[in-house]
């Protein structure tokens, strides 16, 4: 049987997202240890920089009893170095583990891996592609803190062009109904056409803000990312974005009492440290929530035993 991969939002399905969310709901209450994927090994191969994604993962493959083997800077410290592809990796790997996480620099490297691999790959970031187990786990901090994934307006605010959290959110968004999308960016971090097509596509209403104090009472989601200085092509175009968004006390008195702030992190200063108490700071409880989604998401392409 060909295995599962996740490598794109576009993959999923409505069926899929409740089937997925409705595990990671059990995965609460899961006895420790575990045994659901005792005797499995995962691989984490991660040639960029990760704390959350590639954590998350190896602590949702132990909490299901399974065991871990990674390489955290394969850029350097894999055999990348001696020129080795991605295709040769994955091929080697694949008889060393029963699934693989990658994380690449560039976009179209985890299909590739997907491509030859004989065992479940995993997106844990591609470049300034995609990144489909964020937004499932986003969304999925969506409907438990707000009660629901439909009929929102969500401000997805800050690096859009290069964001690949960002895109695959607002990609995913559309598996849900009556959601409205507002694009506060910079004009050096637009969201690129390719998701504005999609959405197009799809029906789901968009719309681009510079003024993120006037976005802020009216929206019930506020997605802030990092300006991501590593993906900007010139210097110049960075300094112009960095610092436009900033969210701290003044900005929260601002926003909707209902609303909720969420942040894939790592953050730099576009979330002052002033309003991590506030309630509505919900970008803490979103990283954990990436160790249920995760597990759901193993057991998913591996079967539980
Ligand atoms: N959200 C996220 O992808 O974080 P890491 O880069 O730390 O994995």
């Amino acid at each position: 049987m060909a295995p599962q991969h996740i490598v794109e939002v576009s993959q999923f399905d409505c069926e899929f997202l409740e089937l997925l969310f409705s595990s990671a709901d059990s995965m609460r209450s899961l006895p420790r240890p575990s045994d659901l994927q005792s005797g499995r090994i995962l691989a984490t191969i991660f040639y960029e920089p990760s704390t959350r994604t590639r954590l998350s993962f190896e602590s949702a493959m132990l909490r299901l009893g399974g065991s871990v083997i990674s390489t955290e800077n394969a850029r350097e410290f894999s055999s990348a170095i001696k020129g080795e592809t991605v295709e040769d990796t994955i091929m080697m790997a694949s008889g060393y583990a029963d699934a693989i996480v990658i994380r690449h620099h560039e976009q179209g490297a985890a299909l590739r891996a997907a491509a030859v691999s004989p065992v479940p790959i995993l997106n844990g970031g591609d470049g300034p592609g995609e990144h489909p187990t964020q937004a499932l786990l986003d969304l999925y901090t969506i409907r438990a803190e707000l009660g629901r994934i439909d009929n929102l307006r969500i401000a997805l605010v800050g690096d859009l062009r290069y964001g690949r959290t960002a895109r695959s959110l607002a990609l995913l968004s559309r598996l849900t109904t009556g959601v409205e999308l507002v694009f506060v960016s910079p004009d050096s971090a637009r969201m690129r056409d390719d998701i504005r097509d999609q959405l197009t596509v799809a029906g789901i209403a968009f719309r681009d803000e510079t003024d993120l104090a006037r976005v802020l009472p009216e929206v019930d989601v506020v997605y802030q990312t990092r300006i991501q200085k590593e993906r900007f092509e010139s210097e110049e175009d960075y300094l112009a974005a960095k610092g436009t968004y900033i969210l701290n006390r003044a900005m929260y008195d601002l926003l909707n009492p209902n609303a909720i702030v969420m942040h894939p992190l790592p953050r730099v200063d576009e979330i002052n440290p002033e309003v991590d108490a506030d309630p509505r700071s919900a970008y803490f409880r979103q990283a954990h929530n990436g160790v249920l989604i995760r597990m759901a998401l193993l057991n998913q392409v591996l079967g539980r035993r």
